[in-house]
Parts: C-alpha cells; sequence; structure tokens
C-alpha cells in the first residue's frame, strides 16, 4: 500500500519552472506504447533561488532522460523523478524523456487506456503522469504538441490538426492548458459531423466519434451543441476558440464525460440516443452534459484552477451555466425544481453526514474524492446566490471582468470573488463563507401583520447544524426573495431581495393595506 498524505491548501507554491511548451510522440501499441516528451523549460522567477525539478509519474517504464541533448541520471523514488538543481541550467533548457507504458493493462481507467480496441485518456485530475513525466498540477500551463503514430484510421488530439499521413497524425493546441485536459483518441471510429460558425465568423468544423454503426444516435447531442455555442455567444460573449470542436463517445469511462481542450470525452449513454430507445429524460440529461463540457472551454479551459482546493471555481460555475442553459432551453421553472430536487436529495444529504466538507476544502488525501454533489451543486447554488445578490447586470460585469483579468491563467475563488466585488462595488467578503463552511444552513422566516399601523414584520432566522471538523457555525449572507400576495393572489407587493446576514433579522413593510 501506497502512503496517502494529507495536502493542505495553506501549503501552496508555484511550481520551481515555467513549461513553455511540450510536445509528445506516441507510438501506439497496446502492451507497449512509448510516449517521447520534450519540454521547454526554465526557472519560475516566482520561485526564487536555484530549485530542484520535480515531475509526477505513476507506473512509467523508466527509458531515457537528457538534459539539452546530455544524457542525465535523475534520481527515481515512489512517484517522482527528481533532477538536482545543481545539475540544471540557470535559464532556458530542454528536457526530453522516454517512457514506455501499457494501455491494455490499464484497468483504473486514468491516463492512457483502451476500450473496445480504442485508445483513449482521462487525465483529470492525475492522471497524466501515469503517461508520462510531468509537473502535473493545474497552475502549469503549457502549449501542447502532440504527434500520433498508429496503424488505425482516426488519430485525436487536443487542438488544430496540423499534418496527418498513413499511420501518423499530429496536433497542435495553440491555448496553453494544464495536463489534467490534455487527451488523445485513436481507433476506428465514425463521424456525425456539421458546421458553426462563430459570431465573429471563424468557421468550427464540429465532430462527434463514435463507433460504426452508432453515427445515426448522434444527432439530438449535435444539435445541443450547436445550441450551446450560441447560448455561451449570446449569454456571456464567449465564444469557440479553435478550428475543430471533437466529442468521442467511449464505452468505458469513469466519468459523465471530460472536457479536454477541443476534444470533450463522453461516457457514450451521455451522447447516443434514438427515438425509439431514448427518454425525455436521456435527452434532457445528453443536452445538458454536452453543455456542460463546452461551457468548460471558458469557465475551466482558457481560464483554470491553481491548484485542486479551487476545483468548484470551475465546477460550480459551469454547473450554474448548464443549469441556465437548460432553464432557458425548456422552462426555467420546470428545471428550477429539477435542479432544486437533485440538491436536496443528493448535496443536503452530504452535508447533513460524516462526508460534509465546505465547497472549498482546506485539505485532501485524494482529490478523486471530491467531485461531490458539494463541489458541484452547492458550488452552483452559490453563483446563483451571488447573481440573486448582485443582480443580473452586475453579474454580467463581474463575469467580463473575470474573463478578461483571468483568461490563459490558474487562478483561485478569491480572485473570482474579488472581480465581483469590483464590478458591483460590494464588499463580499461575508459573502465568502459560503466556500469555507459546510453544512445546510436552515432558514426560518415568520411574520406578524399589524392591521392598525397597516405594517407586516418579516423575521428571517438561520441556524446551522455542527459538522465534522466545524462545531461552531457563523451566520452567512443569505439572499432571500419576498414579495407579498393577497388572499385572492393578487400581489400586494412586489419581490424583493432582503439579505439575511446575521443569524437573525426582523424587517418592518409598511404601507402594506391588506394582511399579506
Ligand atoms: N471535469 C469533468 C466534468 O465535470 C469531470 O466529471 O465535466
Ligand atoms: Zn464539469
Amino acid at each position: 500500500m501506497t502512503e496517502q498524505k494529507t495536502v493542505y491548501l495553506a501549503d501552496y507554491q508555484p511550481f520551481s519552472h515555467i513549461v513553455d511548451s511540450v510536445d509528445l510522440t506516441f507510438r501506439l501499441a497496446p502492451a507497449a506504447t512509448r510516449v517521447i516528451a520534450r519540454l521547454a523549460l526554465r526557472p519560475n522567477p516566482e520561485r526564487p533561488g536555484r530549485n530542484d525539478l520535480r515531475l509526477d509519474g505513476e507506473g512509467l517504464t523508466h527509458l531515457s532522460c537528457t538534459v539539452d541533448g546530455q544524457p542525465v541520471t535523475p534520481q527515481i523514488e515512489g512517484h517522482s523523478l527528481t533532477l538536482a538543481a545543481k545539475d540544471l541550467p540557470d535559464g532556458p533548457f530542454t528536457l526530453d524523456t522516454e517512457v514506455e507504458i501499457a494501455p491494455d493493462a490499464n484497468t483504473a481507467l486514468e491516463g492512457l487506456y483502451m476500450s473496445n480496441g480504442m485508445y483513449c485518456t482521462q487525465c483529470e485530475a492525475e492522471g497524466f503522469r501515469k503517461i508520462t513525466w510531468y509537473p502535473d498540477r493545474p497552475d502549469v500551463m503549457s502549449r501542447f504538441k502532440v504527434r500520433i503514430e498508429a496503424d488505425l484510421p482516426i488519430l485525436l488530439s487536443n487542438g488544430n490538426p496540423t499534418a496527418q499521413g498513413k499511420g501518423w497524425a499530429e496536433w497542435d493546441d495553440p491555448w496553453p492548458k494544464p495536463a489534467y485536459l490534455f487527451a488523445l483518441v485513436a481507433g476506428d471510429l465514425r463521424a456525425h459531423s456539421a458546421d458553426f460558425t462563430t459570431a465573429s465568423g471563424r468557421k468550427v468544423a464540429l465532430n462527434i466519434w463514435v463507433r460504426p454503426g452508432d453515427e445515426d444516435r448522434c444527432a439530438y447531442a449535435m444539435d445541443s451543441l450547436i445550441r450551446s455555442m450560441r447560448w455561451d455567444e449570446q449569454v456571456y460573449g464567449r465564444e469557440y476558440d479553435l478550428d475543430v470542436f471533437n466529442i468521442v463517445a467511449v464505452d468505458d469511462f469513469n466519468m459523465g464525460a471530460m472536457e479536454n481542450k477541443g476534444l470533450n470525452i463522453f461516457n457514450s449513454r451521455y451522447v447516443l440516443a434514438s427515438p425509439e430507445t431514448a427518454t425525455d429524460d436521456d435527452y434532457a440529461r445528453i443536452e445538458a452534459i454536452i453543455a456542460h463540457e463546452y461551457f468548460h472551454n471558458w469557465t475551466g479551459n482558457r481560464i483554470t484552477c491553481r491548484d485542486w482546493f479551487q476545483l468548484c471555481l470551475k465546477e460550480g460555475l459551469t454547473v450554474f451555466r448548464d443549469q441556465s442553459f437548460s432553464g432557458d432551453m425548456r422552462g426555467e421553472a420546470v428545471q428550477r425544481i429539477k435542479d432544486v430536487r437533485v440538491l436536496r436529495a443528493r448535496q443536503f444529504a452530504e452535508d447533513a453526514g460524516p462526508l460534509a466538507h465546505p465547497v472549498r476544502p482546506a485539505s485532501f488525501m485524494k482529490i478523486e474524492n471530491f467531485y461531490t454533489a458539494t463541489i458541484y451543486e452547492k458550488g452552483a447554488e452559490i453563483i446563483r446566490m451571488l447573481k440573486t445578490l448582485l443582480g443580473a447586470e452586475a453579474f454580467r460585469k463581474g463575469m467580463d471582468l473575470y474573463f478578461e483579468r483571468w483568461d490563459g491563467h490558474a487562478t483561485t475563488v478569491e480572485a473570482f470573488i474579488d472581480c465581483f466585488a469590483e464590478a458591483s462595488g460590494r464588499d463580499l467578503s461575508g459573502f465568502f463563507g459560503w466556500y469555507e463552511q459546510a453544512g445546510t444552513p436552515r432558514l426560518n422566516v415568520s411574520s406578524v401583520y399589524d392591521a392598525a399601523a397597516a405594517a407586516l414584520d418579516i423575521t428571517l432566522t438561520q441556524e446551522t447544524a455542527p459538522t465534522t471538523g466545524q462545531p461552531e457555525k457563523r451566520p452567512l449572507p443569505i439572499p432571500v426573495a419576498i414579495g407579498l400576495l393577497d388572499d385572492s393572489g393578487a400581489e400586494l407587493r412586489a419581490t424583493e431581495v432582503v439579505v439575511l446576514d446575521e443569524a437573525r433579522r426582523t424587517v418592518r413593510w409598511t404601507g402594506v393595506e391588506r394582511e399579506p
């Protein structure tokens, strides 16, 4: 058994080096795939002094390693390869490594593995280290070029295709990305294709890749993709940024789907549908997941997480975006009821049990265990509250500022919230408690009508039960939308947002002529 250490948010340090570019060559073979990696590295100015270079790797058969073409002997221990600072140039240098891996023996489905004769990858959160030596952490963003060699008809990776011949293909992704967004697919696949022209006129080739025979079950996924692309332009002003967008349906997949840059990989049940067998719910799920992964292109990929503690930065926000999209497509009220039912069934239960954790945890042992309803669904509710609190216009201004300021970077939840504080001129320091405190607040509302004074007193209280490791709870700012109706259903007072940011608050409304 390997020993698991606890990782703490407070221990964050930038990586020792900058990776300016990555060139990967894959010679695919089921039992012995050769991975040749060339990294252009230089010391990170944010980490002064001379630092060792420590790369992650798991289950790799190490073959060779050179620095600027000279063979070196790294220290390989546990799950890392280390080159001592004294053996490394003080400026830019090139690191070449060669390893061998066995995709057909990979049953964890993390890294490069095989599914029905097809090669595919899953790298989030820490699967890339099972492919090659690399700083496998989301704040190391780099430009990837990939060459795939295999005797298979379809060879795919991230970015744009640059060249291909019989048995090989080359891809270039111009957008810097962390390793968890790397993807490779190779196999005998067929495409359901369409195209899309972005608002500014870029023509994008869209393909959904499936096993031969499944091509006619992709129409709804493709239609959902096109609507998602248009919606993100209209609602958030975000356009797609490559010449191709590929989706691959895979039968063996750990997660629902994965937002790899330009090459989304899906569990096939969230892509394939035909009217003969799919239910209305199946269609709604396909639409939501296609949208979710597409929306990650901006909230997750162009702007990513500094470390895995910030997982909700991309997931909570992207769930909120896909919920809003589904609401626009299918009716807001019905969608909202659906989302709240999921929240109550899954997240409230999590929050009420021994596994309760904050939306932005402060420590973890295995990040894989944090892909939870709290980080996804409660993370989305926090964004929704933020929008309720600030109003749609200030919310959009905050999002615009976030995209402008952090594009191309790996960042934090604090930096995200700062954009909304700045755009709205509001103090959101109390709001941040939503990310740090676990548990479901219980809100109580009571009212007393004073006919003589034509006044209504509304008292709001909140209370959160203790959770594991957090015995004391503080009140959090809860925006409560309140409107008044009379007994015939006529509106006595239009809905307005009252913020409860203490344990108890009473609001007096005057000029209420009839008892609400
Ligand atoms: N990052 C993936 C997603 O949420 C993992 O499931 O889309
Ligand atoms: Zn996601």
